[in-house]
């Protein structure tokens, strides 16, 4: 069996991952998206499974209908990745599975925009549709606030800011959690803590082990399930407290960082991922 895992930047993740199939005596090849020059109707990955772990989400996009479109199976599916890379996406699969999550519009001109933001109230969060840890993300607080992010995100910004994705402001703790799910169990969570409202690790958000309750693993499930056709998949879920509606669905990441989690909640993450790559080979071969 040959496992590959697409990357071009190896990060702490990836040494990890590689170490973890190591472990379990399987070897794995490293497919860089770099170097891929694919002719359309004969192309062979040189892997009868790929973990696809690109940092950036659009070359991991592509490369995992390739290899798809070759016949190998790619974790996440390019159409779990595609659901997940995209905000707008995600929510409108969490909402058509009834997924709580915090109220949400979409607006696609600035004047939309304003009253998409007025409906929701202040204060409102403005997030780029695709993005991550954390960055371009506004707390619009009042009127002029909200005139001002617009005017700037139509003469600055780049085509995906012409698309407003806008969000009741949650009064969470100083915190929020973020769960790892394989397949569809949650197998582990921790608390992100810190003193600013954007609590993501990569903005200094300090990690800690949250348990994994009933509650957090049947949400978990659900928004797993919702984002996958059912299936699951290597997924790590953003959830806000809400002190009257308990716990939403901020977001579902589907190529996640691990690294400030493994010690903090004492699960091996990585190995659990190199597994669940390794059933699902198993599962089609016995199919
Ligand atoms: N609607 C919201 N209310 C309160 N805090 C939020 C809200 N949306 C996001 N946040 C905070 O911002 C962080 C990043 O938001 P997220 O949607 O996960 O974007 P990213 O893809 O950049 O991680 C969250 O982890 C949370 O701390
Ligand atoms: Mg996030």
């Amino acid at each position: 069996m040959r496992i590959g895992i697409l990357c071009s930047r190896v990060r702490v993740e990836e040494k990890l991952l590689f170490a973890a199939f190591e472990g379990l005596g399987v070897p794995v090849v490293r497919l860089d998206e770099r170097a891929i020059a694919a002719r359309v109707g004969d192309y062979a990955p040189e892997a009868d499974v790929i973990l696809e772990r690109s940092v950036s989400t659009s070359a991991g996009l592509i490369a995992a209908q390739l290899f798809e479109a070759a016949g190998v199976p790619v974790i996440n599916t390019s159409a779990t990745a595609s659901v997940c890379a995209d905000k707008v996406r995600t929510t409108l699969a969490l909402a058509q599975a009834g997924v709580p999550q915090p109220r949400t519009a979409i607006a696609l001109s600035p004047e939309a925009a304003l009253q998409a933001i007025e409906q929701i109230g202040y204060p409102a969060v403005l997030k780029p549709p695709v993005g991550s840890w954390g960055r371009l993300l506004a707390r619009v607080n009042d009127r002029d606030a909200a005139e001002a992010i617009i005017e700037h995100k139509e003469v600055l910004g780049g085509i995906g800011h012409h698309i407003y994705y806008v969000q009741e402001y949650i009064d969470k703790p100083a915190r929020d959690i973020r769960a790892f799910v394989i397949g569809t169990e949650t197998i582990a969570a921790i608390y992100r803590s810190s003193p600013h409202w954007i609590t993501n690790t990569a903005r200094g958000g300090h990690a800690s082990n949250c348990p994994v309750t009933p509650e957090i693993a049947d949400l978990c499930g659900r928004a797993a399930r919702s984002v996958s056709g059912g299936a699951g998949g290597v997924l790590a879920i953003d959830l806000l407290e809400d002190a009257e509606r308990g716990l939403l669905v901020c977001e579902v990441n589907h190529t996640m960082e691990f690294r400030n989690s493994i010690d903090t909640t004492g699960v091996n993450i990585p190995e659990h991922i190199a597994r669940y790559v390794l059933d699902s080979v198993g599962e089609r071969q016995h199919a």
